[in-house]
């Protein structure tokens, strides 16, 4: 095959087949094509778009680089749930050991920050010894032993996608809906996995902040999941303010702990309820969302997923005393109170401002070296809706230094929006996108009604037609 006819072509809009996308990933990542040809590809797909057959060619050449994990021989539907990332998202860490308690078998391939929005990685990092790089073996043993690990991804799984990914960082061409949408499903589906729930957070502190595009993105992974022998369920979620009350890595490990001791912060409750009620359903462990949330919630109140955390801990080398003693995880040396400047009741919280803030103490990386700093962070006494007085605390920075808390202090408050007049948060769940077969059924289901109701509308009509 030749790279620049297939070049011409994308760039006059014209289609690949599945042979020649698989073609130009494979001599990709053998390196018979070089960055910059690949670059150039990237940004023809990036201006052009690629259709759903050629996306999903897309995602099984990325898979078909690397392993695929084949997880049949343990026991039990196994269930991934994966966020496009967010400020303050710490579902994972609670999601991850409430669903494997329920009996759902969890390997969660997870990434680190990205952007202004936070890493699993991170955070998982920031409890002592705590160890994500797992190798393959180790990753399945741990999965065997407690039903759910927590890791990085590996070497062997989609290297095409890591080699794509640091090329389109640097090239401005991360931004396209099935680059994203093919990155994504393909390192999901290489975790052997049956079933995907996708948290797409859409909302100012978001990748896609319009929710039009979030239901796009979503909608393109329902189905080159299903295209790929998957069912992946979507939930689009609001990302307009910060989830729950901290954001920084060993600060959100805290409130994921008090959230699996039944005492966190409702809205972060509420998602992680929301996704694991999917989870439950599609894992067949529940038939009615009220009881898939009604297990969930079981699991919490008898402790049994804290336990699940502690057993993750310690399996993977950290220190599970910090479940008990939360006090064990890094903390920051100063704290600096950001006052309201107004009074009524908190309008808005800036969620993409205070993530790019949360990069200049430290949350995450601005280049790749980076390093992260695992006790600093926000707590946030006040969210939007909640009545306030000017002065009065509305959050605090944590940082390594005075000088730089008070300077994030400061433009913190920035973040802040207060309103006389009192104010209703947004849905924490916007909506919910169903996996094929489900929508399937829905319409099938739909035609029936509507081919019942025009049959007995007709013979309504009949009736009245004739004589008394
Ligand atoms: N996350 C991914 O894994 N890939 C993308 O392309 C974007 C976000």
């Amino acid at each position: 095959m030749d790279f620049l006819s297939l070049l011409r072509r994308k760039q006059a809009r014209g289609r690949l087949r599945a042979d020649e996308i698989a073609w130009l990933v494979d001599s990709y990542v053998k390196g018979e094509i070089p960055d910059y040809q690949m670059a150039a590809w990237l940004m023809a797909v990036y201006l052009r778009g690629l259709d759903k057959s050629e996306t999903v060619a897309l995602t099984r050449a990325i898979i078909s680089s690397g392993l695929v994990l084949d997880l049949n021989d343990i026991p039990g539907p196994k269930i991934d749930k994966h966020s496009t990332g967010g400020v303050g998202d710490k579902v994972s860490l609670v999601l991850a050991p409430l669903a494997a308690a329920c009996g759902v078998v969890v390997p969660m391939i997870s990434g680190r920050s990205l952007g202004h929005t936070g890493g699993t990685l991170d955070k998982l990092e920031s409890i002592p010894g705590f160890r994500t790089n797992l190798t393959v073996a180790e990753f399945r043993a741990a999965l065997e032993k407690n039903g759910v690990a927590l890791a990085g991804q590996t070497d062997e799984l989609c290297p095409a996608d890591r080699k794509l990914y640091a090329l389109r960082d640097v090239t401005g061409t991360v931004d396209s809906i099935p680059l994203i949408a093919a990155s994504i499903i393909s390192k999901k589906l290489a975790e052997g996995i049956d079933g995907l729930v996708l948290d797409v957070k859409t909302g100012r502190g978001a990748f896609m902040p319009a929710r039009r595009q979030a239901r796009k993105l979503a909608r393109l992974m329902i189905e080159i999941g299903s295209a790929l022998g998957c069912r992946v369920r979507a939930l689009l979620t609001s990302m307009s303010q910060p989830l729950g009350r901290s954001v920084g890595n060993a600060l959100e490990v805290r409130e994921a702990i008090a959230t699996l001791r039944g005492d966190g912060p409702e809205d972060l409750l509420e998602v992680t309820l929301a996704l694991g009620s999917e989870m439950l359903l599609l894992a067949g462990l529940a038939q009615k969302p009220q009881q898939a949330r009604r297990l969930l919630l079981r699991a919490l109140h008898q402790g049994r997923a804290l336990e699940k955390f502690r057993a993750v801990i310690a399996t993977q080398g950290g220190d599970p005393a910090v479940v008990d003693n939360p006090d064990l995880l890094p903390s920051a040396r100063y704290q600096q109170s950001v006052y309201a400047t107004g009074s009524g009741y908190v309008k808005s919280i800036d969620a993409l401002e205070v993530g790019l803030l949360g990069l200049e103490i430290g949350l995450g990386r601005k280049k790749l070296d980076d390093v992260i700093d695992p006790g600093a962070g926000f707590i946030f006494l006040k969210k939007v809706g909640e009545p306030v007085k000017k002065g009065e605390t509305v959050a605090v920075v944590h940082a390594s230094s005075l000088q730089l808390a008070e300077k994030i202090g400061a433009a913190l408050a920035q973040c802040f929006t207060y309103s006389d007049r009192k104010v209703e948060p947004e849905e924490l769940v916007l909506e919910r996108l169903g996996d094929v077969e489900e929508r399937r059924k829905v319409r099938k289901a739909a035609r029936l009604r509507q081919r019942y109701s025009a049959s007995s509308a007709s013979g309504f009509k009949v009736q009245n037609r004739q004589p008394a």
